[in-house]
């Protein structure tokens, strides 16, 4: 067998598929594009299910590829076997109803054995159990002695995902031999343990599994193969498992470093440092297809991985931050293959260090309560862990409820999950509520079951249309005509409606029959194209299969093409002034305004804004050309496009350009010349998740609205401050600077007020041991002012001890003086003031001749105060 790491592996493979004339696809993004059916993409076949069932179709319908996949579903056993792993590569070949059995099995039967040089001897095969077919090809083609060829049930030799191509399947396993075996007489391929190692599984792909769960045979049978590339090295190098393999073993002597615990010396530590191994793998590529840590769905899945790592890095003793510290050796080790992730490094990094702290804070506190929470169950001799707990657990520590399952299962408990979702349930009730979400219905929310596909769209240059009306639904149902204040859906043959997507939002409009008149609510699209205009009928009665002149609403429209090529040239402004990092992230264009949401860090300071600002504007004053063309892929890379994932593996894409200033795939509709945007101005700019930012601006005739706004509040402004519009500004600078003055003035004549009324309060001086001694209770005066009138008592008096309180805002201020010559005495005024305050429950102290306190008992002033005579009768403050 040839000895080769992963890297080579991949590129044999590609090779080797490449002379048998297969489109050789790069790796596709983990985020599924168009499929809700799937969280992340699992499989090789995945991203290409369109392929399968024929709505789209390659150049040549044979491709391969080394897919990225994240599977979950066996997350406990990461670690603990050789084979399984979050994270993997999946070496596959596809046939689109091109080659079918004989050619698979032929083909990756020389693979195995021509290309790795793999001893048959070592080989085995399953099948499906009905299948001879395959058992036929494998035995009488292949040679495959009958002993080797397994059959096996639906359980293990079908393939399918939830939804989508699937079909039986045939598996290749290499017997790596009795050292990785369990001892079982009876071991062979199906077995648990690792000696059967299954590295290549073929499907033969026959039919569409929908959401029903029902099989429609496809038109075609395909080809959908896979083989875990970490296996295969594995195999290959003869390694114990899949974290060992050449090219990834760095990333466990970085945990060993980190961790300063060797790897093989201990099973227990070597579990957890394979899954730090694995979940940081999975997480550095989550973050750089653009998932960030949030607690549903994706993001879900992330934060789960980054809360595992933590916590196997503190069973093995890491308890500082160190994610990314091994974060580093998975980039170094996958740049080659993946370089967006060394160029994305900064921005993975930061989210990931972000998460980290995030969950650090209350990690150890959660560990303690849960730790608690498991000692009293054991002693109480219960089995469950209340869903309540759990809830808290998640709600106030960040444990996901997946981690508290784990822990508990570690220590023979379980959780009551039904408890926590209902916890669950109950709080999105509340903030739904707090959101006073106003719950409306929309007609467009109904799920419209139609058989059309592909509406032609005339709509990128006219507004208006002449079509047939095909279908008509009401609430969901498909029925023959709407009367006048009827809502529901029509489909037309063609449409200049703009059906949402791409962040722009659905037209407006209306559609005209010769019986009827119809308001267009809102325009979508299905899953296969189909437009669907949802309507209300303001007049008479709108039938099928009528003629129908549809019209979409113009100002509307002409306002979100303004939005929708400003957010092209805000795009093209941030990378200039933030750097070639920023990607669009999400966007929303409406005829009101956009939203562009994008990879950044850090907030923009207003300097960055203005000039974000400043470019937009420029590129508008620039009058550019917008243009459109429809190009291949390549070509539209060739020109440097830039664009959202979903639209990267189209066959044809649509590259609109504005001058050389921008160019991106884009299905939307667009002005004609930059210069119709107007204006843009930039209204807010804030972050909405870790590493991701929003700018929210305006166009057009919203600009003109939104400064004659301004200018309006600022005419009222000047009216009221008695000026212009010329002056206003100058105006209330001299306001404020003018009330800061009599501020201080107010302050003075305070202070003078109280004064005044000092020749009254120096008549409380008493006398003690030739001492005087002055004390005194104000109200509502500030230390400051406190201050000033000790300063003028003690110049008043000449030798003096004063100790004055105020009392404010429910809480007490003292302050004590003591004249030069009585602290020579020995008098002192910390002394003092610290015994005072204590007796109103505070503390303070200061110098020999100047001290302060606080208290907060205001009841007890005046016992403070009388302690003053006592305290230098007792000479206690000498
Ligand atoms: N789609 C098949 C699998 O994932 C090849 O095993």
């Amino acid at each position: 067998m040839r000895k080769l790491g992963m890297n080579e592996l991949r590129t044999e493979f590609l090779e080797f598929f490449k002379e048998k004339n297969h489109n050789i696809l790069e790796s596709f993004s983990l985020v599924p594009v168009n499929d809700d059916s799937l969280l992340l993409i699992n499989a090789g076949m995945a991203p290409l299910k369109d392929y399968f069932t024929g709505i789209k179709k390659m150049p040549r319908n044979r491709a391969a590829s080394s897919q990225k996949c994240i599977r979950t579903a066996d997350i406990d056993m990461v670690g603990k076997t050789a084979r399984h792993g979050t994270f993997f590569e999946m070496l596959g070949n596809f046939s689109f109803g091109d080659y079918f059995k004989k050619e698979a099995i032929a083909w990756a039967w020389e693979f195995m054995t021509k290309v790795m040089e793999i001893d048959p001897e070592i080989l085995w095969v399953s099948v499906y159990e009905e299948d001879d077919e395959a058992f036929d090809i494998w035995h009488n083609e292949i040679g495959v002695p009958k002993d080797r060829i397994v059959r096996l049930g639906k359980e293990d030799n079908f393939w399918e995902l939830e939804v989508g191509p699937c079909g039986p399947c045939s598996e290749i396993y290499v017997d790596r031999g009795e050292k990785y075996g369990c001892g079982d007489l009876d071991c062979k391929p199906g077995c648990e343990c690792d000696r059967f190692m299954e590295v290549w599984n073929l499907v033969f792909t026959q039919f569409n599994k929908d959401e029903n769960g029902v099989y429609h045979p496809l038109e075609h049978p395909n080809i959908d193969t896979g083989m875990g590339l970490e296996r295969l090295a594995l195999v290959s190098e003869d390694v114990n498992n899949i974290f060992e393999v050449g090219v990834i073993r760095n990333i466990i002597s970085t945990i060993e470093e980190l961790s300063g615990k060797e790897y093989n010396k201990d099973e227990r530590v070597d579990e957890s440092i394979r899954v730090i191994s694995d979940h940081v793998r999975a997480i550095v590529f989550l973050v750089s297809d653009g998932v960030v840590p949030s607690n549903e769905g994706r993001g879900y899945v992330l934060r789960r991985l980054i809360r595992r790592a933590i916590r196997h890095g503190r069973l093995i003793g890491i308890n500082d931050e160190f994610v990314t510290k091994v974060a580093k050796p998975v980039i170094d080790s996958y740049k080659g293959n993946y370089p967006e992730i060394e160029r994305d490094q900064e921005r993975i990094f930061k989210i990931i260090i972000a998460e980290e702290d995030k969950f650090r804070e209350t990690i150890i506190q959660g560990l303690e309560r849960l730790n608690s929470l498991i000692e009293m169950y054991d002693k109480k001799a219960l089995k469950t862990i209340d869903g309540k707990e759990v809830f808290r657990l998640y709600d106030t520590y960040g444990f996901p409820p997946d981690l508290t399952k784990e822990i508990a299962s570690e220590n023979q408990l379980e959780i009551d999950e039904t408890g926590f979702h209902e916890m669950m349930k109950e709080q999105r009730m509340r903030s739904r509520e707090s959101r006073q979400d106003d719950g409306g219905f929309h007609s467009s929310e109904i799920i419209i079951e139609t058989e059309l596909k592909n509406t032609e769209f005339t709509g990128y240059n006219n507004m208006m249309e002449q079509a047939s009306i095909l279908e008509i639904y009401k609430d969901g149902v498909m029925v023959e005509s709407l009367s006048e204040g009827d809502q529901g859906a029509i489909i037309t043959d063609k449409t200049c409606f703009y059906a949402e997507s791409g962040g722009q939002v659905g037209d407006i409009g209306t559609i005209n029959t010769t019986g009827g008149k119809a308001k267009v609510l809102d325009t979508q699209k299905n899953a296969s194209g189909a437009v669907i205009h949802y309507v209300e009928v303001m007049e008479g009665i709108i039938r099928s299969n009528e003629s129908a002149g549809l019209l979409v609403d113009e100002d509307a429209r002409k306002a979100t093409m303004k939005n929708h090529s400003a957010t092209h040239l805000l795009h093209k402004a941030l990378r200039k002034v933030l750097g070639e990092h920023v990607n669009q992230a999400g966007s929303l264009v409406d005829k009101n305004r956009l939203r562009f949401d994008f990879s950044h860090y850090e907030a923009i300071s207003k300097d960055q804004l203005m000039e974000i600002e400043r470019i937009v504007n420029e590129l508008i004053e620039n009058n550019l050309k917008v243009t459109f063309n429809e190009m291949s892929l390549v070509d539209a890379n060739k020109m440097g496009a830039i664009g959202l994932f979903e639209d990267k593996y189209k066959d044809i894409v649509r590259v609109v350009a504005m001058g050389e200033q921008s160019i991106e795939l884009c299905g939307g509709t667009h002005v004609n010349q930059t210069s119709e945007i107007q204006m843009f101005k930039i209204l807010s700019e804030s972050g909405i998740a870790a590493g991701v930012r929003r700018i929210e601006a305006i166009t057009g005739h919203n600009v003109y609205n939104y400064l004659n706004n301004l200018q309006n509040n600022l005419e009222i402004i000047a009216v009221n401050l008695k000026s212009n519009l010329n002056d206003v500004v100058k105006r209330s600078q001299h306001i404020v600077e003018e009330l800061k003055e009599k501020e201080k003035q107010i302050e003075k004549i305070k202070l003078s007020l109280k004064s005044s009324s000092i020749d009254d309060i120096l008549k409380g001086v008493a006398e003690v041991q030739g001492i005087k001694i002055l004390t005194h209770k104000f109200d509502d005066v500030d230390m400051d002012t406190l201050k000033k009138l000790g300063d003028q008592i003690r110049d008043k008096i000449g030798s003096a001890v004063v100790v004055l309180a105020s009392q404010m805002d429910g809480k007490v201020t003292f302050l004590a003086t003591v004249t030069k010559d009585l602290v020579k005495e020995g008098i002192n005024a910390g002394n003092i003031v610290r015994e005072v305050s204590k007796i109103a429950g505070g503390n303070g102290g200061g110098r020999p001749d100047f001290a302060t306190a606080g208290g907060k008992d205001v009841s007890k002033i005046g016992e403070a105060l009388n302690t003053v005579i006592k305290l230098i009768e007792m000479g206690i403050n000498k």
